[in-house]
C-alpha cells in the first residue's frame, strides 16, 4: 500500500515500512526503512538530524541527512547514488521533487530488463519525479511494494531534458541512507568451482565496503547479493537489509560508513567501464533492485526472496512444477561419446526410474574438445549418424524426455560462422581479441547477432524433441570495445533469452555458466533453475549450496549426484552422502551409470524414488538453516511444508573425531501437537518434542557421513 500524507510518502509492506519526505526546499529524504510504523506526515520530524553545519542559511546541510537518490558535490559531499558530466563538464545538480505518482496495482516494468510482476499480489508502485532547474535533468525514481511482502522494489530512469548530451557516468539502482549503528556487510565471494563463498565483514566508522564484478556476467568471483546487518545478527535473530540485483552484467554494492556511522547502501551496475552518452530527452534505466527486511535474522531474509522469487520474478511454467529426474552425460564421457553410448546411458537410466537424459557439450560442427564449432550448431554426424532428432526419438522410445546443452552467446575462431563473420565476435578494431577456453563472445549488442542467435537455437529446438535445454555461457568478457558496452551486451542476452524461452515455454531452461558464474536473479527470470556449481563434490556443495540458498530458492540450485572419487577434487564419499548433498536442489544424475555396481543400482533406484517424495517440498517449503558448514563441522537444514505437515532435514557431518558429542539439532516451525513419522527410519516423534528437546543425529563413525529424515505428520 502507498500512502500520501503531507509531504510524506509512506509504502508499506507486510511488516514493513519505507518511508521518505520532502523538505522545504524540495529535496527528498528518507525516513525509515524497517519494522512497519504508523503511516503519517513525518516531514517535520527532522529536528534529530539538525546540526550547526556551516552552509549559508539558505543552503540545506544534506550531508547529514539520509536521502533518497543522493548527488555529489553542493551540500552533500558522500557516494552520490548517480554521476552525470554536464555539457559544460562538471558533475554537478540538485534534484528537487517535483512531482509523486502512485500507480496503483502495478508492479513497475522496465523495458528489456527482467523485473519483479505482480501475478495474484497485490502491490503498488510510487513514481517519484525529480528535476534540476539548472541543468535540465530529471530523474525518476520508483519503488514497487508487495503488500504480502518485506520487501521494496527499486530502479531509476536518467532523462536528459537540455538541449545538450550528457554523459551518464553512474546510476545506482537504489541509495538507502541507513540509521547511524554498526553494521557488518555479508557478500558471497569466490572462484570457478567455489562460488558464493560467504564473508562477513564489520563495517567500521569510515570505511568503504564495495563488492563489484566487471568480468562481463554477474560472475563466480562476486554475486550481485549483499546482506547488511546488525552486528549481532545470525540464523533467526537481529535486523537485516538483503539488497539483490535483478541484473546478470558487471555490478556493484557499496557500503560506506560516514562520520557519524551513519552507512550508505547502493546497488547497480558498476560504474567501472560505464557510460552512456545521453542526447535530448533520452532516458537511461537502470536494472531493478530488491531490498528486504528482516527483524529476525538471515533466515527470514531467504524465507522472503524464495517465496518473491518464485512467486513474482520466475516465469517459467516449471517454477511451479516438480523438474524431470536427469542423467547429464558431462562427467560420464566429456566429449567422448558415440550415439551407441549414450543409448547405453540412457537404456540404463530408464532402468534407474529417471525422466530425462541430457546431451552436453559435444554435440556439433567438429566438436570434440573445447577448441572449435561454437556457433555452428548443426548436428555431428560422425558422433550421431541420426541427428538430434534422431536421436531424441531413440532416447524417447526408451520412455525418457531427451535435452541438450548449448552454448549460444559464444563463437569459437574455427567455426564457420567465424569464417563468415570475423566482425560478429567481440573485439576491438586492429586488435586481436582474446580468447579464453578457446572462444570468442559473440556480439549481442547488434540486432543482427541476436537475431542469428535467436533463430539458431529456435532452429534446433524445432526440428528435434527437445524438452530440456542447459544454456552455457563459459568465459568472461575481453576486448570491451566501449564505455558502456557490458550494459548493451547484457541487455542483449535478455532480448535473445526472453525471445526464446517465450517461444518454447514448455522446454524446461536450465542456466549455466562454468560452473555457477551466473547465478542471478536475472537469470532467474527466464530460467527456473541454474547449475551451481562445475565442482561437484558433496562435501564443497555443502557450503556452495548453503551460501547460494540465503537469496535464491532450494529448487533452483541444480544439484547432481557424480562418480567418486570426485572429478574435481579428488574426494571419495558416499553414494548416500552425494545424494543426501544433491536432494538440497533440484536432483539428478551426472556419472557413467553402465558402470554402476549391483548395489549401486539399488541405492540409486531408492534415491530417485526419495526424491520423488521430497520434491514438491524442497520446490516451494520454507528453508530453515540449522547448522553452517561455515562455521561448524556440519551442514544440517531443514524445509518445511507451508502447512507444516511435512519437512526434509538434511544433515551432513564433514570430518569425524572419536567420542565426539554431536549437538542436539532442534527442527523449526513443525505443529507442535502433532505427531510426526520419520519415513526414513520409521520412528515417530512429536512435533514438540523435535522443535524444544531435539534430537540426536546418528551419523555414521566416518568422515562425510550424513543423515536424511523427512518427517511426515501422520494425523
Ligand atoms: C561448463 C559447465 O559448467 C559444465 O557442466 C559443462 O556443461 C561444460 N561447460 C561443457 O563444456
Amino acid at each position: 500500500m502507498i500512502e500520501r500524507i503531507g509531504n510524506t510518502v509512506c509504502l508499506t509492506g507486510r511488516d514493513i515500512s519505507y518511508i521518505m519526505f520532502t523538505n522545504e526546499n524540495g529535496d527528498l529524504l528518507h525516513f525509515h526503512f524497517g519494522k512497519k510504523i504508523k503511516s503519517m506526515d513525518y516531514s517535520r520530524m527532522t529536528d534529530e538530524w539538525h546540526e550547526e553545519w556551516g552552509y549559508a542559511t539558505n543552503q540545506f546541510p544534506l550531508d547529514v541527512y539520509p536521502q533518497e537518490y543522493p548527488s555529489y558535490g553542493l551540500t552533500d559531499l558522500r557516494n552520490p547514488a548517480y554521476s552525470v558530466l554536464n555539457s559544460d563538464n562538471n558533475n554537478l545538480s540538485m534534484l528537487c521533487v517535483k512531482d509523486f505518482i502512485i500507480h496503483k496495482g502495478q508492479a513497475y516494468q522496465i523495458n528489456g530488463l527482467p523485473c519483479l510482476f505482480s501475478a495474484k499480489s497485490p502491490c503498488d508502485t510510487l513514481e517519484v519525479i525529480l528535476y534540476d532547474e539548472v541543468t535540465c535533468l530529471e530523474v525518476r525514481l520508483f519503488y514497487t511494494v508487495f503488500d504480502e511482502y518485506n520487501v521494496i522494489a527499486r530502479s531509476a530512469a536518467i532523462v536528459n531534458r537540455s538541449e545538450h548530451n550528457i554523459k551518464l557516468l553512474s546510476a545506482y539502482s537504489a541509495s538507502l541512507d541507513l540509521p547511524v549503528g554498526e553494521y557488518d556487510m555479508i557478500h558471497f565471494a569466490g572462484s570457478w568451482g567455489r562460488e558464493r563463498e560467504l564473508a562477513r565483514t564489520p563495517i567500521k566508522i569510515g570505511m568503504k565496503a564495495e563488492i563489484e564484478n566487471a568480468r562481463g556476467g554477474s560472475g563466480h568471483q562476486l554475486n550481485p547479493f549483499v546482506m547488511i546487518s546488525s552486528v549481532d545478527a545470525d540464523e533467526e535473530k537481529g535486523e537485516v537489509y538483503g539488497f539483490s540485483l535483478i541484473y546478470s552484467g558487471n555490478h556493484s554494492s557499496v557500503a560506506k560508513s560516514d562520520q557519524f556511522r551513519g552507512l550508505r547502501v547502493q546497488q547497480g551496475i558498476n560504474p567501472n567501464g560505464f557510460e552512456c552518452v545521453l542526447g535530448k530527452d533520452e532516458e537511461f534505466y537502470t536494472p531493478q533492485c530488491v531490498i528486504c527486511y528482516s527483524s529476525s535474522g538471515f533466515g527470514a531474509i531467504s524465507r522472503e526472496y524464495h517465496d518473491l522469487f518464485r512467486n513474482n520474478l520466475m516465469r517459467s511454467k516449471w517454477t511451479h512444477m516438480n523438474r524431470p529426474l536427469l542423467l547429464n552425460n558431462w562427467e560420464g564421457t566429456y566429449f567422448n561419446f558415440t550415439e551407441e553410448k549414450l543409448l547405453d546411458m540412457a537404456a540404463r537410466a530408464k532402468e534407474l526410474g529417471l525422466d530425462l537424459f541430457v546431451l552436453d557439450d559435444g554435440w556439433f560442427g567438429k566438436r570434440n574438445d573445447d577448441k572449435s564449432s561454437l556457433g555452428d550448431w548443426t548436428v555431428n554426424k560422425d558422433k550421431l549418424p541420426s541427428g538430434l532428432s534422431g536421436l531424441a526419438d531413440k532416447i524417447n522410445k526408451l520412455g525418457l524426455k531427451f535435452g541438450i546443452w548449448i552454448e549460444p552467446e559464444m563463437i569459437s575462431p574455427d567455426s564457420e560462422l567465424y569464417r563468415a563473420h570475423p566482425d560478429w565476435a567481440v573485439h576491438v578494431r586492429g586488435r586481436e581479441p582474446v580468447e579464453i577456453r578457446n572462444q570468442l563472445i559473440l556480439d549481442l549488442s547488434r540486432d543482427d547477432v541476436c537475431e542469428y542467435v535467436i533463430n539458431a537455437v529456435k532452429n534446433i529446438l524445432s526440428n528435434a524433441n527437445i524438452e530440456y535445454v542447459k544454456w552455457d555461457m563459459n568465459r568472461q568478457m575481453t576486448d570491451i570495445p566501449c564505455a558502456g558496452y557490458n550494459h548493451r551486451y547484457t541487455l542483449g542476452v535478455y532480448r535473445v533469452m526472453s525471445e526464446i524461452t517465450s517461444m518454447f515455454p514448455d522446454v524446461l531452461f536450465e542456466g549455466c555458466s562454468a560452473g555457477g558464474g551466473r547465478f542471478d536473479a536475472g537469470i532467474l527470470a527466464y530460467m527456473p533453475q541454474i547449475w551451481a556449481s562445475d565442482n561437484s563434490d558433496a562435501v564443497s556443495r555443502l557450503k556452495i549450496q548453503y551460501s547460494t540458498s540465503i537469496p535464491y530458492p532450494v529448487y533452483s540450485i541444480s544439484s547432481h549426484v557424480t562418480a567418486s572419487p570426485n572429478h574435481q577434487c579428488g574426494r571419495i564419499t558416499s553414494l548416500k552422502t552425494r545424494a543426501a548433498s544433491a536432494y538440497m536442489g533440484t536432483f539428478g544424475y551426472e556419472l557413467d551409470v553402465t558402470k554402476l555396481t549391483d548395489d549401486e543400482i539399488t541405492q540409486i533406484k531408492e534415491q530417485i524414488s526419495f526424491d520423488r517424495r521430497i520434491q514438491t517440498l524442497v520446490r516451494e517449503g520454507d528453508l530453515y538453516r540449522i547448522l553452517s558448514p561455515y562455521d561448524t563441522n556440519f551442514s544440517v537444514s531443514e524445509i518445511v511444508s507451508k502447512d507444516r505437515r511435512k519437512a526434509l532435514l538434511t544433515a551432513c557431518k564433514v570430518l569425524t573425531a572419536g567420542q565426539e558429542k554431536n549437538a542436539r539439532i532442534k527442527l523449526r516451525n513443525l505443529n507442535t501437537d502433532k505427531q510426526y513419522k520419520d519415513v526414513v527410519s520409521g520412528k515417530i516423534y512429536r512435533g514438540d518434542l523435535l522443535m524444544y528437546r531435539g534430537i540426536m543425529l546418528n551419523y555414521d563413525a566416518c568422515d562425510f557421513a550424513s543423515v536424511v529424515m523427512l518427517l511426515e505428520q501422520t494425523d
